[in-house]
């Protein structure tokens, strides 16, 4: 494991939304890798967040990389709209479907860095005929839909797909996402994580914090 090369992805569901912008600028100077963009329909799963203008009107603020995280059904009437915002990574679920590896195409055709979201329950064998068509495996350690929830420890599967990637010999992100805290940052990181995904545990204090919250994560191998 090279813990030197841990992203951190600050996932701005918890900034405050009355200040996109700053947050997004003051996340980027704090030392974010990546910025997380939880993007929710009210129906995949029970909340609603933002759309592609709001990626747009974020896009000026950082030259960092926007990791897109889908949580919507279907996702592929909006693929489109989120590549032209300035989405680089777009993260799609199994379940949105129909066609899981048609939608991963239709991403990669765009130019854009394609990703496949495991819900805690969804089992590894859903990326099993999609691993040379992915950029990076997201392994949910909550269920979607909100910030704040408790890790679930799933490093059995986090290490099950870290496996699965290693065979490919493709340069593919293993991203951890859900109640990461400098604690079990530590125990996704020792299963095979390069990106932890983190909202309360970068925001909750404010901006102040964000550079010392940011450097804790990277720093809990
Ligand atoms: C949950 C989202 C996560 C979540 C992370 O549906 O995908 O990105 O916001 O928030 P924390 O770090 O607070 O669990
Ligand atoms: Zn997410």
């Amino acid at each position: 494991m090279n813990t030197s090369s841990i992203r951190i992805a600050p996932s701005i569901l918890s900034a405050d939304f009355a200040k996109l912008g700053e947050e997004v600028r003051a996340i980027d100077e704090a030392g974010a890798d990546y910025i997380h963009v939880d993007v929710m329909d009210g129906h995949f799963v029970p909340n609603l967040t933002i759309g592609p203008n709001v990626v747009k009107a974020l896009r000026p603020h950082t030259k960092k990389i926007f990791d897109v995280h889908l949580m919507i059904a279907p996702a592929d009437p909006y693929l489109e709209a989120f590549a032209n915002a300035g989405a680089d990574i777009i993260t799609i679920h199994p379940e949105a479907g129909p066609h899981l590896h048609k939608s991963l195409q239709a991403i990669r055709a765009m130019g854009k860095k394609a990703g496949v979201a495991l819900n805690p329950a969804t089992p590894v064998d859903a990326i099993d005929h999609v691993m040379g068509l992915v950029d990076l495996i997201l392994v949910m350690t909550v269920n979607p839909g909100f910030g704040g929830q408790a890790y679930i420890p799933l490093e059995d599967k986090i290490t099950a797909v870290k496996e699965r990637i290693r065979v490919t010999g493709r340069p593919i992100d293993l991203e951890v996402d859900g109640g990461i805290t400098p604690e079990t940052a530590r125990k996704a990181i020792a299963a095979g994580a390069d990106v932890l995904v983190a909202g309360t545990a970068v925001f909750k204090d404010g901006p102040a914090q964000y550079a010392n919250y940011i450097k804790a994560l990277r720093g809990a191998a």
